[in-house]
């Protein structure tokens, strides 16, 4: 009956709307500060208004009344979705200054974020060093470990916090690719000596890190977890890195659920920030056949370009071709892709395969399905509260309501002393 029992408390429960403050389409950025601040802004805008000035976030309002606060996410950490929980920039792509909020260098908050998990590395080297994105020298490793952060940058780092379950003090900073971590298809290649910690095993760094800083206190945690890269295999077209990744988000799922079972004064809240790729499958829907493709097209794409022999069609179809499951390729396909159009003939040739069709490689207008969990008296009070159809908006006020805390306070703190701080 147990298993029963789990099943339907994690059906979907609702739906989110989530057009932006100036398009009815949103990018991460406005659909992020929406679920983070709980306010439409204009796309490309984090944490801000549409006329700039800042907005507190339930993350901000929970670590200002005394909870653990927690990031953990595939992409680059400043990308748009954890920026909008603990940065403020009427520019998204200000990722140098966002990095540099997120460690509270320039945060008129301090230090507000406990676990900060995913990629980007090159945002907290300065100049100068390898691998930096930054056009200034701050170097934010550095200040993170002078404040106290527990800084990882590998998997040997990353396996020296034993899951959190070690001797590992918060705030933690783990940041384990320059840019964003690889599409799970890719990383399961990667030698495991060196390979990029999962989504699953993040997210178990951050629940037991978390909880043994809160647990028997009277203040327990707040943590996002995204799946980062489902939307960029979507904006690709990538059926089988988009498969991974999903596959990937249902392990992390899984992890959280069982956590909340074992830990039932714990809630659970997932949806999408939007939809990405207008992904349909018109018929003949057969996922099976992306299982036979073992690296991404960005992956692939790489070492087609970086291919230096005299041998491409071989090369195509000896090595390429196999990994992206096409062994079956016929010769016109062979040609086509010969001429040029590699990555949009990998995906088409993959999804037509698998049932697939996309109509965009942009993001869509549909609503998101919102799923809930929590046992007990408060999962039948989660479901009767959630159940039905939201505005993005609505969904971070009745998470700082269940938590007892106020993003007003944080906005007016955020703006208690100018503004300057916020890039434009
Ligand atoms: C505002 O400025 C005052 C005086 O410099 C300082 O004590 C205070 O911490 C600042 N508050 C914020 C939220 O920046
Ligand atoms: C991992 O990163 C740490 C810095 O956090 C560095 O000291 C160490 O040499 C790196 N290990 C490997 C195997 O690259
Ligand atoms: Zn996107």
């Amino acid at each position: 009956m147990h298993s029963f029992f789990v099943l339907t408390q994690s059906q979907p429960v609702g739906l989110t709307r989530t057009q932006s403050a100036n398009n009815l389409v949103t990018d991460s950025g406005a659909a992020g500060t929406a679920l983070a601040c709980g306010f439409k802004t204009n796309n490309g805008a984090l944490g801000v208004l549409p006329n700039g000035q800042p907005v507190g976030s339930v993350l901000e309002a929970a670590k200002l009344n005394g909870f653990k606060t927690g990031l953990v996410v595939t992409s680059t950490i400043n990308h748009a979705t954890p920026a909008a929980y603990s940065a403020h920039s009427a520019d998204r792509n200000a990722y140098a200054q966002i990095a540099a909020q997120q460690v509270g260098y320039s945060h008129p908050l301090g230090q507000a974020v406990d676990v900060l998990l995913g990629g980007g590395r090159c945002y907290f080297k300065p100049e100068g060093s390898s691998a930096s994105c930054r056009e200034d020298n701050i170097d934010l490793f550095a200040y993170a470990e002078k404040r106290g952060y527990h800084v990882a940058q590998n998997r040997s780092d990353f396996d020296a916090l034993d899951l959190g379950r070690g001797n590992v003090r918060l705030p933690i900073l783990g940041l384990f690719n320059d840019g964003d971590l690889s599409y799970e298809v890719d990383r399961k290649q990667q030698a495991e000596d060196v390979r990029e910690p999962s989504l699953s095993e993040m997210t178990e760094v951050g629940l037991n890190a978390l909880h043994r800083a809160t647990h028997c206190k009277e203040k327990g945690f707040f943590m996002m977890i995204e799946a980062s890269r489902i939307d960029h295999a979507s904006h690709a077209n990538d059926p089988a890195a988009h498969l991974w990744d999903v596959l990937e988000y249902n392990n992390v799922m899984d992890k959280v659920l069982k956590w909340i079972d074992a830990h039932p004064d714990t809630a659970m809240i997932s949806v999408a920030d939007h939809e990405t790729g207008g992904i349909t499958l018109p018929s003949r829907h057969d996922p099976s056949r992306l299982t036979s493709a073992t690296q991404s097209i960005e992956y692939l794409t790489e070492l087609w370009e970086n291919y230096d022999g005299s041998d491409r069609r071989g090369y195509l179809t000896s090595d390429i071709l196999p990994a992206y499951g096409l062994s079956d390729a016929s010769g016109s396909d062979i040609d086509s892709i010969l001429s040029g159009s590699f990555a949009s003939r990998l995906s088409a040739l993959l999804s037509s395969r698998a049932g697939i069709a996309w109509g965009t490689g942009g993001h869509t207008a549909v609503d998101t399905t919102l799923y809930a969990y929590a046992v007990g008296d408060m999962g039948e009070q989660l479901k009767l509260d959630v159940a039905g159809s939201f505005d993005n908006t609505e969904l971070p006020w009745y998470v700082a309501d269940a938590l007892k805390v106020d993003m007003d306070e944080v906005t007016a703190l955020l703006r208690g002393n100018g503004t300057d701080w916020v890039p434009t």
